[in-house]
């Protein structure tokens, strides 16, 4: 089970890496569905082209936090999934969600955890002065981006950078890890 906001690039790469690697015939596992908090995001429509079950539960449609993360596990709990992939899911999720799933739920982060937790992660690192940047695939606990490391990928951080082209760099990294890091967890599993 996926869960998304956006461009559902992460997303794409962990579904790319389900058909290339087997993970049907390896593992017995698949991707159940791909849900988003957002109707028009971009990887909705191309998860729903692979003939992959797709849902779009609108957060503003709920009165409260809890109201949504209820729908939002009535709709995860119905495919009873192994495990529940955060993949540029913009929503900070309950202490009650997280602990309903917890041990199979993970996120990625566009930084090296534990350093800049949260948003605006590269303008952040470039503000810093740091010479390295990355993403973290963790574990999710109720503390925003924290929670055991699973893998992680280093970047350079060039001395021309904008918050864009490092960005762009380390995405790329993200589509190497995550899958790695849902393979490793599919073959302990
Ligand atoms: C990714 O860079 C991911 O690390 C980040 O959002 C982007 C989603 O891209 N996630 C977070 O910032 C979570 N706090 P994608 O939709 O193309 O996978």
């Amino acid at each position: 089970m996926i869960l998304i906001s956006g461009s559902g690039s992460n997303m794409a790469a962990i579904v790319e890496t389900a058909r290339t690697q087997r993970w049907q015939a390896r593992f017995g596992a698949r991707i159940a569905a791909v849900v988003s908090n957002k109707a028009a995001a971009p990887g909705l429509a191309w998860a729903k082209e692979q003939g992959i079950a797709t849902a779009a539960l609108d957060h503003k449609g709920y009165d409260s936090r809890e109201a949504f993360d209820a729908a939002l596990k009535a709709e995860i709990d119905r495919h009873a999934p192994a495990l529940v992939v955060l993949a540029g899911f913009m929503r900070i999720l309950t202490p009650g969600f997280v602990q309903h799933y917890e041990g199979r739920l993970i996120n990625i982060h566009p930084s090296l955890l534990p350093a800049f937790p949260g948003l605006k992660t590269h303008q952040r690192a470039i503000e810093m002065g740091c010479r390295f940047a990355g993403a973290t695939v963790h574990r999710v606990t109720s503390e925003l981006d924290h929670g055991e490391i699973l893998e992680q990928a280093v970047v350079p951080v060039l001395p021309d950078d904008t918050a864009e082209s490092l960005g762009a760099r380390v995405l790329a990294q993200e589509h190497v890890i995550y899958p790695r890091a849902v393979e490793r967890l599919l073959a302990v599993a």
